[in-house]
């Protein structure tokens, strides 16, 4: 390999080309970024109207003593559903409830993770015409370990009441449950039942160990909330920003009928621009274009959606002052966000209705944010859009050998038009990606050194999907695996790790020359921390071929300091192995001292890459 350091040599890659995506999907958000405990705190899980899907919440105790329904009695205007729990034993007789109690339980999204030493904050609102004895308890997935109680005693609550307790946590147990029980006859109304440990991100309600990740690979934009979420099976299922803003107990929540399950959106509209904001991303909205996958509006009556989006721009961007700009700083942020890119749409460039739609988007959004950069969904790798934009959408699922050959995917395209974002890729097919495989992150490595060496049209490129929770993978592979209590990175997360320095580095002309093969791919950046007096080099690497590589490099215009520096290899026994809970490290990066046979004039030096 021949690198090129000479000032004359390098070109500057984008600040913004490696971040991520984050969509509600494989419960990345509702059961897993997100902390909220309760699945279903509202009871509306089945729409609104009732009987109603208390799913997961259970019958605690024997059946005959006790009916759970559901009535629209709520006092939360959009959520008019409640849970009625009516008790027929009492401590006192004629039928004698069990000690225990009898009630209802929810298990949380596949187990509450509940951490001895932490608190947990309990908010419900209940009502009753009888005066209440209820109690509230963390308990193992069984119910005959209690990690943690609180006795909800009241007098007179015939009106809708809010209470808030705090749970201290006496155990351990990632498989927990919530339960609200009483050993009293009567009527109970339950509605809006949360459970948020009070340990999250700057108490924001993002989840630690997975903020952490994401703050790992430190991202230069977010993209959200989706993907096929935003569009829906049915119109009536996208994502509309406005039911997700505003006191919790009042978002309506929707289905998110794509990906098959519901959520509360406790992670809305405001919830992705502060988690933008709190990695030190620019955000990307995506919305949603009057279409989803089984239905179109008609590009003549789009205009409501025009406003809906127009009035989201205004809650993201307008000062204080604004209509939209006073909502969001009545919600506790004043200063406008940073919301410079917006999507129009996902994937809909072949429905009847999309260049109509995004004509109408993209004249009114220009019209009012002149500097919002807009993305079309039609990809303009390989001709030229019809249509004006800043940028176009690229996605790329496919086999390893494929992806690893689209280092050369943008080498041809058009310089003079809108910049590409490359908003998903990943190795999709089974058996080389598995549940995410080194063979995978192999190749999705070569296409992104491949985008780096293109970065003059590749503005963008973020990995799809960024979580799934393991107990319900509607995707594979995904970048970051959980459960309720555990966390680990897929080779494809580790990979994304080398390209975190690339953002804003200068890129340099390097060559691998002669007898180098096909399946061996290099770059090399150089770029300078704020504070630092030197220049830091990073040669990446990736064989895909089936042998050892030996590599003699020839570094132009620099001396290299051999002994500060170090060399990270990604690599394991069989390119098929992946990571686990067990064991989720057996891919992953490992930095050791670089031991390369150097040049005395630090010029050069000889490197072997294994198989
Ligand atoms: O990343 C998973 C899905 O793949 C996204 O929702 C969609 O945009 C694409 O088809």
């Amino acid at each position: 390999l021949f690198v090129n350091a000479t000032k004359d040599s390098t070109t500057t890659i984008p600040d913004t080309l490696f971040g991520i995506f984050f969509e509600e999907i494989n419960h990345a958000g509702a059961g897993g970024l997100w902390a909220e405990l309760v699945d279903n705190r509202g009871f509306e899980a089945g729409g609104q109207a009732t009987p109603s899907d208390i799913a997961p919440w259970f019958i605690l105790g024997d059946e005959t003593l006790l009916v759970l329904s559901t009535d629209r009695s709520s006092c939360f205007e959009h959520n008019k559903v409640a849970l009625r729990m009516e008790v027929f034993c009492d401590s006192k007789g004629p039928i004698i409830c069990p000690a225990e109690g009898v009630g209802v339980y929810n298990p949380g999204f596949w187990g509450m993770n509940i951490e001895q030493g932490m608190n947990y904050k309990l908010i419900l609102y209940l009502r009753s015409y009888n005066p209440i004895n209820v109690s509230a308890s963390l308990t193992d997935s069984t119910g005959s370990q209690t990690l943690a109680t609180v006795k909800i005693i009241a007098s007179s609550v015939s009106n809708w009441t809010r209470m808030e307790f705090l749970f201290a946590a006496e155990a351990t147990n990632p498989n927990s449950r919530l339960q609200l029980t009483t050993t009293q006859s009567g009527v109970i109304w339950f509605d809006q039942v949360s459970l948020m440990p009070v340990d999250t991100y700057k108490g924001r309600g993002f989840r630690n160990d997975l903020f952490k990740m994401l703050a790992d690979i430190k991202p230069a934009f977010l993209r959200f909330p989706g993907g096929c979420f935003i569009e829906g099976n049915r119109l009536p299922n996208a994502v509309r920003w406005k039911d997700t803003i505003g006191p919790w107990e009042e978002r309506p929540g929707h289905y998110g009928d794509v990906w098959d399950y519901w959520t509360d959106d406790g992670l809305g509209h405001l919830e992705f621009l502060q988690l933008a904001e709190d990695l030190g991303a620019l955000p990307i909205w995506v919305f949603n274009n009057a279409i989803s996958l089984h239905g179109e509006v008609n590009t003549s009556i789009i205009l409501p959606f025009i406003h809906e989006i127009l009035d989201g721009l205004e809650f993201a961007k307008g000062d204080a002052s604004s209509t939209w700009g006073s909502v969001r700083a009545s919600l506790g942020h004043p200063e406008p966000f940073d919301l410079r890119y917006v999507a129009i749409g996902n994937e809909e460039c072949q429905m009847k209705s999309y260049r109509g739609n995004y004509l109408r988007f993209y004249d009114a959004i220009k019209h009012f944010y002149p500097d919002i950069q807009i993305i079309s969904n039609c990809d303009g790798s390989s001709q030229k859009l019809d249509h004006p934009a800043d940028m176009y959408d690229y996605h790329i699922y496919t086999d390893a050998n494929t992806m690893f050959s689209k280092y050369h995917a943008f080498d041809y395209s058009a310089r003079d038009g809108p910049k590409a974002f490359v908003s998903e890729y990943a190795v999709t097919k089974k058996e080389d990606a598995g549940t995410g495989s080194l063979l995978a992150a192999l190749a999705e490595a070569g296409f992104l050194l491949g985008l780096e060496r293109n970065s003059d049209i590749v503005e963008m490129a973020s990995y799809a999907p960024l979580f799934v929770n393991t107990h319900d993978r509607r995707w594979n592979p995904d970048a970051i695996v959980f459960n309720s209590a555990q966390v680990y990175g897929t080779p494809s997360y580790w990979m994304q790790q080398f390209f975190v320095e690339s953002n804003g580095a200068s890129l340099l002309n390097s060559t691998l020359q002669a007898s180098s093969t096909t399946s061996v791919l290099a770059s090399a950046i150089i770029w300078k921390n704020t504070d630092d007096a030197e220049y830091y080099l990073r040669l990446k690497f990736v064989n895909f071929g089936s042998g050892t590589v030996s590599l003699k490099i020839t570094i132009n215009g620099v001396k290299i300091n051999t002994k500060s520096s170090t060399v990270t290899t990604l690599t394991s026994n069989n390119v098929l192995d992946e990571n686990s809970f067990d064991k989720p490290a057996k891919v992953a990066p490992v930095k050791a001292p670089l031991t390369a046979d150097v040049d005395a004039d630090g010029k050069g030096m000889v490197v072997t890459l294994s198989q």
